[in-house]
């Protein structure tokens, strides 16, 4: 049996193949196909409607319409559902599951018969995850994001998910919006179906999706309750259908210059810290290292262009309004590789050339006229964190870029809800709150918990913010003086598990520093009687599995037997 495609491709092993083919094709007929249809090329349709992800309520209509782009095109469409993550559903955090989506999708994609596939993506780890199943099982693949909200809007002020959320919920723990108002906000600031609106870690991922090439020109930003949200569908599932035609798989498309591009655009856009993590999941999948010191120099000559929430003023609706990614694209010019190969067959460069020509606009600021003169993300080295640990410097306050100040140290998450607000406990606005045990295996799965509130007393007194240091992630939508992802994390005994109350920690975000001011000889000695916290033990189930395989948040969180090794390309080139 020669040809390998469409229904024919992956025959379950009965040991006669003409059998396993019969009886796969007398099955699917009960759908109702007709031969006809059963001989076109398939393009199979991840499906990740969930009534537990309201970022994916538009998932149905998404399906028809790449089906219909589909059918356009020559092809079957047949969906199939996979794990589907949302935020604020997912106990103890989404990001434990990032890798099961991953592994449930690029199962799917290797055992259903399909040629082609397009992945309906949207919150923020099921991006990441599809991207990661797509590099692994190297079927021709696409993505399609379900679009961010709409703003909506309280007493006449704009309102975004979920920097706002935020923003307001710190205002009322300073007890300046009472009970009634916060509730009363919180029924406007998720107005219409879509992801978060800023440039969140959803955002984020669609707009890094776009720039690596897995997504059709001018897909990340278009809000999700737009017409032309519908028709990028339609067109993206009649792509899938060339694609498939044309072999075109994932790996001549996420190549180390595409990764570079993305990892620009993560910079430019002054995008979430999160997108570091899960491109560099994906890279791994390759076989492609994320190199760091690269990407901090990169950093250094890419200035931050987008202006929206967290680090500006906008939302994704603008940036739509704006041109879209493309005009991002455009402004970044010979900053990007523009002969990188996309999913459009086309390269990045010939994209934006055939894009309708940039118009005047204020949400892209042009090179010279940046929102913040370096790209938003930078890479800290240093005692505290041997392996790395990063800042979003566009979201943080410049008067604590360059900070020295007493530890105060949080054990645990429980330990931090127990003790944040009590009156008594020592801290004032010089310090520096310290996190721990908040990594890939202490929480585990490295929970959005970096974003260690403002102490309820010091807040009431008008602290916004202060610097705040964690081997955890923050969201996207976050903002403020806030260290993450300290590798190594201090469950497996990096040196963040050796901070006391007290000591001195100097940040030095320009000279890219994090110390812990204390003799080595002392480190030494709490070292020797550090033992591992109590924490992060699993008997069984994919929880165990997580504990046993993940990697550190430089490596991205992946399970180590997923990531191609050993590296034999790095990024950015
Ligand atoms: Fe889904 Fe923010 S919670 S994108």
């Amino acid at each position: 049996m020669a040809d390998r495609s469409g229904m024919k491709k992956g025959l379950t092993r009965y040991g006669d193949e003409g059998f396993a083919l019969f009886l796969r094709k007398a099955f699917i007929k009960a759908m109702g196909y007709s031969d006809a249809a059963l001989d076109r090329p398939i393009v199979g349709i991840a499906d990740t409607f969930s009534g537990f992800n309201p970022c994916h309520r538009t998932a149905p209509d998404l399906v028809a319409a790449i089906k219909r782009g589909v059918a356009m095109a020559g092809g079957l469409a047949v969906e199939f559902p996979t794990v589907s993550l949302h935020e604020s559903f997912a106990y103890p955090t989404s990001m434990l599951y990032r890798n099961l989506m991953a592994m449930d999708t690029e199962e799917m994609l290797g055992a259903l018969p399909m040629d082609a596939a397009v992945m309906i993506g949207g919150c923020d780890k099921t991006v990441p995850a599809q991207l990661m199943a797509a590099a692994s099982a190297n079927v021709p693949s696409l993505i399609v994001v379900t679009g961010p909200m709409m703003t909506g809007d309280h007493k006449g002020e704009r309102l975004g998910a979920c920097t706002d959320c935020r923003r307001l919920w710190g205002l009322h723990r300073a007890g300046e919006i009472d009970e009634g108002e916060i509730e009363a906000i919180g029924g406007k600031l998720m107005p219409t179906a879509g992801t978060c609106m800023v440039m969140g870690t959803a955002s984020t991922m669609a707009c890094m999706t776009e720039a690596l090439g897995m997504m059709l020109p001018g897909g990340a930003a278009i809000p999700a309750v737009m017409a032309d949200r519908l028709r990028h569908a339609e067109a993206s599932g009649a792509r899938a259908v060339a694609m498939a035609k044309e072999k075109l798989t994932p790996d001549r498309i996420m190549t180390p210059q595409a990764f570079a591009n993305a990892l620009r655009v993560l910079l430019a856009i002054g995008g979430s810290t999160n997108g570091l993590i899960h491109i560099t999941a994906v890279a791994g999948r390759l076989g492609i290292e994320v190199d760091l010191a690269a990407f901090d120099a990169m950093g250094r000559e890419t200035p931050v262009l987008v202006d929206l929430k967290p680090s500006g003023a906008g939302y994704m609706e603008d940036l739509h309004k704006a041109g879209g990614l493309t005009t991002v694209l455009r402004e970044l010019g010979e900053l990007l590789h523009l002969d990188a190969l996309t999913c459009s067959g086309k390269t990045l460069g010939e994209n934006v050339a055939d894009a309708p020509a940039g118009w005047a606009q204020d949400v892209v600021r042009p090179r010279t006229d940046p929102v913040y003169a370096e790209g938003g993300i930078a890479v800290l080295r240093g005692n505290l964190c041997p392996g790395s640990a990063i800042i979003k410097q566009s979201g943080a306050s410049p008067e604590l870029m360059r900070h020295s100040g007493r530890a105060v140290v949080f054990d645990s998450l429980e330990d931090l809800t127990a003790r944040i607000d009590d009156p008594d406990l020592d801290v004032t606005a010089d310090d520096v709150l310290v996190l721990r045990n908040a990594g890939p295996k202490g929480a585990p799965g490295m929970p959005e918990s970096g974003y260690i509130p403002i102490p309820k007393k010091l807040a009431q007194q008008g602290v916004r913010d202060m610097v705040r240091i964690s081997d955890a992630r923050m969201s996207g939508t976050a903002f403020g003086s806030v260290v993450l992802h300290v590798c190594p994390e201090a469950a497996v005994g990096g040196p963040l598990a050796l901070v006391r109350d007290g000591d001195t920690i100097t940040l030095d975000v320009p000279a890219r520093k994090l110390a812990l001011e204390v003799p080595e000889d002392e480190l030494a000695k709490r070292r020797a009687a550090w033992s591992p916290p109590e924490t992060a033990r699993a008997e069984r189930g994919y929880k165990r599995l997580h504990l046993d395989q993940v990697s550190q948040a430089d490596e991205g969180c992946d399970l180590d037997f997923l990531t191609q090794r050993p590296f034999t390309a790095k990024t950015p080139v």
